[in-house]
């Protein structure tokens, strides 16, 4: 088999490990960057024969990717297989003017910037480290390099958290004039120290979460963004790729610490544990998906997107009883054999979808 077109790559290492966060990192660790970098490719030159050549798309994320020690992360991003699209996820403090044309230099095509939030007590309650005036200076240093394709995360929902702020958030976003945008709710991650101190009040201000999406949404789309995916907007043919084969259920290889892998019938994770990786114990976790599993991760995941979702083959995975009942209140359309939500139904997300798979 080698038809994998999208290949995941997870760098852990970061500054600080913020409250919020549940990703697989490791703090600091800097003398570990060069045998994690050897333990990847170690890795990727075990799996390469499921690789298609070229790829589609690459994607670095973390982690901090570029909190990485830069000589090492050239080195690995210059040993990756050739992509149409390679994206690193940067964190702004990290984005020097050197990074930036270290990273053009060795074929990376788009930067995604972790900025959550341009308002410095926000920021601070994120634990950040990084300043607006950082997420603005990485901006302009990586369009110096050349880079035409530049993502923002944003976060909302932050506890504190006006409509004023989030608001000004957006127009210091637009500002920058970025290439897409990924705006993502706030989440409780069970276990996270930001949980436990804040769960509370996340849950108190559930209710008014939808107000906040409805607002990102309107002022991105005044903007000239599409909404192209539930949490992602961007300009004109510059969707995320990579991410779009998540969306639309395509094989992918990941590789790295924690890294999952979903090719054909098999889901697998590799272990969280650095020391084991390190040794080049991947120690996987697998998964066998059966074709129901596939077909509703196709629908929960294809309906996520602006474009409607081919429903050929899935028509077993959706409850005709929940179907006619969102096609009713207006939720989803049906077009020949697709299915797409309608505004009020991307807006409920998630409670649409669950009424469709019954
Ligand atoms: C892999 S993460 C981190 C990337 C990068 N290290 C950073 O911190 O900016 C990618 C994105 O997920 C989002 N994210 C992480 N934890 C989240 C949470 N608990 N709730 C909502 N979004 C979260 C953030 O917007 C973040 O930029
Ligand atoms: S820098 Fe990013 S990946 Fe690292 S702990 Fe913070 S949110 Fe998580």
């Amino acid at each position: 088999m080698n038809g994998v077109r999208h290949l995941y790559v997870h760098l852990p290492f970061c500054a600080h490990r913020c409250g919020y966060c549940d990703f697989v990192t490791a703090v600091g660790r800097r003398d570990q960057h060069a045998a994690y970098v050897d333990a990847v490719l170690r890795e990727l030159e075990e799996e390469r024969h499921v690789l298609a050549d070229p790829l589609d798309t690459v994607f670095l994320g973390g982690g901090t990717p570029t909190f990485t020690a830069l000589p090492e992360l050239v080195r690995l991003l210059e040993a990756l297989p050739p992509a149409g699209e390679v994206t690193v996820e940067a964190n702004p403090e990290t984005v020097t003017p050197e990074l930036a044309r270290a990273l053009q230099a060795s074929g990376v095509t788009r930067v995604s910037l972790g900025a959550q939030s341009f308002r410095p007590h926000l920021l601070g309650v994120l634990e950040r480290g990084a300043r607006p005036e950082d997420v603005r200076r990485a901006f302009a240093h990586l369009r110096d390099a050349g880079f035409d394709n530049l993502s923002l995360d944003l976060i909302y929902g932050i506890p504190g958290q006006t409509v004023a702020d989030l608001e000004a958030d957006l127009a210091d976003a637009i500002a920058l004039g970025p290439d897409h945008l990924s705006c993502y709710e706030l989440e409780a991650k069970p276990g996270t120290r930001f949980t436990h101190a804040w769960g509370d009040e996340l849950a108190r201000q559930a209710e008014a979460m939808e107000d906040y999406f409805e607002r990102v949404v309107a002022v991105l789309t005044e903007h000239g963004y599409r909404w192209y995916e539930t949490a992602n907007f961007c300009r004109e043919g510059k969707r995320a790729l990579h991410n779009l084969g998540y969306w639309l259920g395509r094989d992918y290889l990941g590789v790295g610490l924690g890294a999952v892998s979903t090719i054909a019938t098999e889901r697998r994770r590799n272990t969280p544990r650095l020391a084991r990786y390190l040794a080049g114990d991947y120690e996987r976790e697998i998964e066998e998906l059966d074709d129901d599993t596939r077909a509703r991760e196709r629908v929960m995941l294809g309906l996520r997107l602006d474009d409607p979702l081919p429903i050929a083959g899935l028509e077993h995975a959706l409850d005709p009883a929940g179907l006619a009942r969102v096609e009713q209140l207006g939720l989803a359309e049906r077009g020949d054999d697709t299915l797409t939500l309608t505004q009020r139904g991307r807006y409920l997300g998630g409670a649409v979808t669950a009424a469709l798979l019954g």
